[in-house]
C-alpha cells in the first residue's frame, strides 16, 4: 500500500493498478494559481518567481476536464445504465460502448465518471465488503498494441495486483480476474482502447464470445471504449457464422458517442463559445481579458482544432507555454500560429480557414455577433 507520505505524484499514475487508481480518486481538485498583472509578476522575487511559474505551467498542462455538454450528456446516460444494473448477479447486465474518433475526450469523460462512481459507491457502502476485503467499485484496464484475450485477463489481475501465473491458460486467467471482481464487489469494468484487443479473422467472434463471457459472469456494468467499434462488428449483427452471438452482445450494448463540436446550427456555436469562455477562465496569464478566446479567436481556434476538444486544448496549453516563456502572457493568433498542433487537426485546418475567411462560415453564435 502507499502510505499517504509518499504519495507519487499525479505526472506518474499509470491508472492500470487499484493503488494508483485511488490516488487518482482521492486527488484533491488542482488549485488554479491567481493571476497576476504585469506589475504584480514584476514585484515577485526569484525564488516566488520560479515557484509561480512552474505552477502556470503544470496547471496549463492539466486543464480541466470541462463539463461540456458531451461530458454532460455522456454522463448521464451512463448513470441511466449503472443505476438500472442493480439487479440481482444471476440476470445479465447492460453493457455500454463509447465510440467515437480520437481525440474528443472519451477517456477524460469517461474516468471522470468513474471516479464520481467509486465515491458514491464507497460512500454509500463503505471501504470494505461484508466479508472484509476491499471494496473496488471500479476495474479499469487500458489496452495496449495487439492485446490478445489472455493478456487481457492478466491486466484484470495487475489491476488487483494479484500475481497471475505466468502459465496459466486465458481460461484459468480469467476465472482468477472473475474471483478478484467478485471479492472486490467490483460493479463498473472499464476496457479502455478496446480497438487494440486482437481482432481475428473471423470477424471477431472469439473476442465477443470473450466479452459476452464478462458480461454473462461479471456482476458488473461492462464500458467499453474504443474508436470504429461499430466497424469491427462489435454490436452489428454479424454474418453467416456468428449472427446468433454477435446480435447477442449487440441486443445488450448501448452505444453512446462523444460527438465534436460543430458550428453549423446556432446551438452548436452556442456551445463551442461556451467551451471557449470556460477555457479562457483557466488561462493564467498577466495580460488576458475576457472574450480573448471567445471573441477574438472564436473563428480562428475552431479552424485549428475543428471543434475536436483534444486538439483545442493541445494548442492552448501549448500557447500558453510559449506565451508564460517568452513574456508575451497573452493568447493572440500570431503567437498560435507559431505552435504546432496534432497532424489531423493541422490537415483539416485549410480547408475550413478557407471557408471562414470567405464569411461562407462562422463559429461565433448570431446573438454574440449581432451584440459585437
Ligand atoms: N472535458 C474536457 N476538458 C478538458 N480537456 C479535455 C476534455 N476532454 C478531453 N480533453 C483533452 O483532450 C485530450 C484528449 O482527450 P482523451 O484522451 O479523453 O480523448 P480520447 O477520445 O480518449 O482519445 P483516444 O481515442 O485517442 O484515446 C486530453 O488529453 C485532454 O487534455
Ligand atoms: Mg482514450
Amino acid at each position: 500500500m502507499i502510505s499517504s507520505a509518499s504519495r507519487p505524484s499525479p505526472a506518474n499514475l499509470a491508472l492500470s493498478r487499484k493503488e494508483d487508481f485511488k490516488e487518482f480518486v482521492d486527488a484533491p481538485r488542482r488549485m488554479q494559481p491567481e493571476t497576476l498583472n504585469r506589475e504584480a509578476l514584476r514585484a515577485l522575487g526569484a525564488t516566488v518567481r520560479v515557484v509561480y511559474d512552474r505552477a502556470r505551467r503544470e496547471w496549463h498542462a492539466n486543464l480541466g476536464p470541462i463539463r461540456t455538454p458531451q461530458l454532460a450528456s455522456l454522463h448521464e446516460d451512463l448513470w441511466d445504465v449503472v443505476d438500472s444494473n442493480l439487479q440481482d448477479g444471476d440476470k445479465a447486465k447492460g453493457a455500454v460502448a463509447v465510440d467515437a474518433f480520437p481525440g474528443l475526450g472519451k477517456t477524460t469523460a469517461v474516468l471522470a465518471f468513474a471516479r464520481e462512481f467509486h465515491r458514491r459507491e464507497i460512500a454509500e457502502h463503505g471501504a470494505f465488503t461484508a466479508q472484509g476485503h476491499e471494496r473496488w467499485p471500479v476495474c479499469r484496464v487500458g489496452l495496449t498494441g495487439n492485446t490478445g484475450m489472455k493478456d487481457l485477463n492478466r491486466a484484470m489481475l495487475e489491476f488487483f495486483g494479484h500475481p497471475g501465473r505466468q502459465n496459466s491458460t486465458a481460461a484459468q486467467l480469467g476465472l482468477q480476474a472473475l474471483d478478484c471482481v467478485l471479492s472486490c464487489e467490483v460493479r463498473l469494468l472499464i476496457l479502455d482502447d478496446l480497438h487494440f484487443l486482437k481482432w481475428r479473422k473471423t470477424s471477431g467472434i472469439e473476442v465477443s464470445n470473450h466479452l459476452k463471457w464478462i458480461a454473462n459472469e461479471f456482476p458488473v456494468t461492462l464500458l467499453k471504449v474504443g474508436v470504429g467499434l461499430a466497424d469491427k462488428g462489435l454490436f452489428s449483427e454479424g454474418e453467416a457464422a456468428g449472427e446468433t452471438i454477435l446480435a447477442q452482445t449487440g441486443r445488450r450494448t448501448t452505444r453512446l458517442d462523444m460527438p465534436p463540436f460543430a458550428i453549423d446550427t446556432e446551438q452548436g456555436r452556442r456551445h463551442w463559445r461556451q467551451l471557449l469562455l470556460a477555457v479562457e477562465q483557466r488561462v493564467v496569464l498577466a495580460d488576458t481579458y475576457p472574450g480573448m478566446l471567445a471573441d477574438d479567436l472564436s473563428d480562428y481556434l475552431f479552424a485549428r482544432s475543428t471543434g475536436h476538444i483534444g486538439s483545442l486544448i493541445t494548442l492552448i496549453n501549448r500557447g500558453c507555454q510559449r506565451a508564460q516563456r517568452t513574456g508575451a502572457e497573452r493568447l493572440t493568433q500570431d503567437l498560435l500560429d507559431r505552435v504546432k498542433n496534432d497532424e489531423a487537426a493541422e490537415e483539416a485546418r485549410k480547408e475550413l480557414e478557407c471557408a471562414l475567411h470567405a464569411g461562407k462560415a462562422t463559429s461565433r453564435p448570431h446573438t454574440v455577433r449581432a451584440a459585437g
